[in-house]
């Protein structure tokens, strides 16, 4: 090749090199060095840390206002260097998470950042005006498709609040399905009913809207509960009809110990303690088996261990007045009597808080006059039909012996919490009535309703 063209070919290709490197220079000088605008991306750096709720920014502040967000938005535009691409896609991704999370806002009042912390979506309130279709609604305007620890955060809300919504939906015409009035045909139908109604509402978990429906449910129930007592009236309903309508616990709560209650029910109740050492073994038993039991007290055992008063109302059990001293009411004036139920109301109201709505002769003695005293102090007389002779014994073998012989259909246990053998029967009678089907009771929910002894 001519030497003259080759030596031409290198210095154009050289100069073209040059340039190049000038222009690209230039290119870079004008990216880095003119388009920096250094003020700018730390103004949109402290804005992005407000905009966020963690560190590592990945979850928005729930309490961000949209003027932080136009400041954002402001100041990302600005930035102009390819230098800050990264800076303007947090930017961004900044709004559209607070964009989804306006969108989530217009479903619940608001979401405080412990919430988002926590993910607890219950502790949430859900707008009250807000249904199944409002939500779906809303759902197809989201538009964040970042598959990140917001957006599964995010999928957990809506999911929350549909299933939720759902539910809602699905009791609503479940209540408003439940028939007008009831027929002997009806019954296996409606129990039924029933049942899967208190199942979805016992699925709602606690909540205000839980304590609604069932609030709703219990006053249809009650209505229920009336037509079924009259058709009952008309034309007796068989065993197994009465035993489908009692799988309902509205139902069974209801009609808890009226004729139609085809269950066997116990009621476990203790006199004259409270007792330092054998109360508290009743107590660890019957919360043991979750059973709920009645302890008729005297008031002076009660100023002497409050502390156990306490203990029977604060784990739930029912707490009754069994006079200040235990006397024979039978031989006491109208006075004796009143002074004697008042002091001791005052005791268990003053250590327990709680204000006993039944109360137990001592000895079963005093009859009509002592109920009717009683009365008026807004008291129900308990009495038994199973005495477990406890106090005679104090054997559990006995005891034992004692329930199997006399045991019966509605069962209203008389035991003493003030020696060892009634913890110790304990262990073997709630067992073996529950492999009998007993299910425990409070005493005035059995159905037997003598007050006194004749
Ligand atoms: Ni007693």
């Amino acid at each position: 090749m001519d030497k003259n063209l080759q030596q031409k070919l290198w210095k154009t290709s050289f100069a073209l090199l040059i340039l190049l490197i000038i222009a690209l220079g230039g290119m870079l000088m004008w990216q880095y060095v003119l388009l920096d605008n250094k003020v700018v991306a730390q103004q949109t750096w402290e804005t992005l840390n407000r905009t966020y709720f963690d560190s590592e920014q990945t979850i928005i502040n729930g309490d961000i206002s949209v003027e932080t967000i136009n400041e954002l938005v402001e100041y990302a535009n600005q930035l102009k260097s390819i230098k800050y691409r990264g800076l303007k896609q947090k930017a961004s991704q900044a709004v559209d998470q607070y964009k989804e999370l306006a969108l989530v806002n217009q479903l619940v009042d608001e979401i405080p950042n412990e919430v988002m912390a926590s993910a607890q979506w219950e502790a949430l309130n859900l707008k009250s005006t807000m249904n199944i279709e409002q939500l779906m609604q809303l759902k197809q305007q989201r538009s964040y498709g970042a598959q990140d620890a917001f957006f599964n955060q995010m999928n957990q809300v809506w999911d929350y609040y549909e299933t939720r919504l759902n539910r809602q939906s699905m009791i609503e015409t479940q209540l408003a399905n439940l028939p007008m009035d009831v027929t002997a045909s009806l019954i296996d139908t409606l129990s039924v009913q029933l049942m899967e109604l208190e199942t979805e509402i016992e699925q709602l978990g606690h909540s205000e809207v839980q304590k609604q429906w069932r609030e709703q449910l219990q006053e249809k129930v009650s209505q229920l509960a009336e037509m079924v007592q009259r058709l009952n009236e008309e034309e007796p309903l068989s065993r197994s009809q009465c035993q489908a309508l009692f799988q309902s616990k509205q139902f069974a709560t209801q009609l808890s110990g009226t004729e139609l209650d085809p269950r066997l029910l116990v009621a476990l109740t203790f006199d004259d303690g409270p007792h330092p050492d054998i109360t508290p073994q009743v107590l660890d038993i019957l919360n043991e088996y979750q059973i709920k039991g009645t302890f008729f007290v005297t008031g002076a055992n009660v100023d002497k261990y409050p502390e156990l008063a306490k203990r029977i109302v604060d784990e739930g059990h029912y707490i009754g007045n069994h006079t200040y001293n235990h006397p024979d009411l039978s031989k006491s004036s109208d006075e004796e009597v009143i002074q004697q139920l008042e002091w001791t109301q005052e005791s268990i109201i003053d250590a327990t808080g709680a204000t006993p709505f039944m109360f137990r002769m001592p000895f079963g003695a005093g009859g009509k006059r002592v109920v009717h005293l009683a009365q008026a102090l807004e008291l129900t007389s308990v009495i038994w039909n199973v005495d477990t002779e406890d106090w005679r014994s104090h054997d559990k073998d006995a005891i034992c012996e004692q329930v199997k012989t006399y045991l019966q259909e509605k069962t209203l246990m008389l035991m003493h919490d003030t020696h060892q053998a009634a913890p110790d029967a304990l262990r073997i009678l709630i067992p073996d009535l529950i492999t009998q089907g007993y299910e425990f009771v409070d005493p005035l929910s059995l159905g037997y309703d003598n007050r006194f002894f004749e």
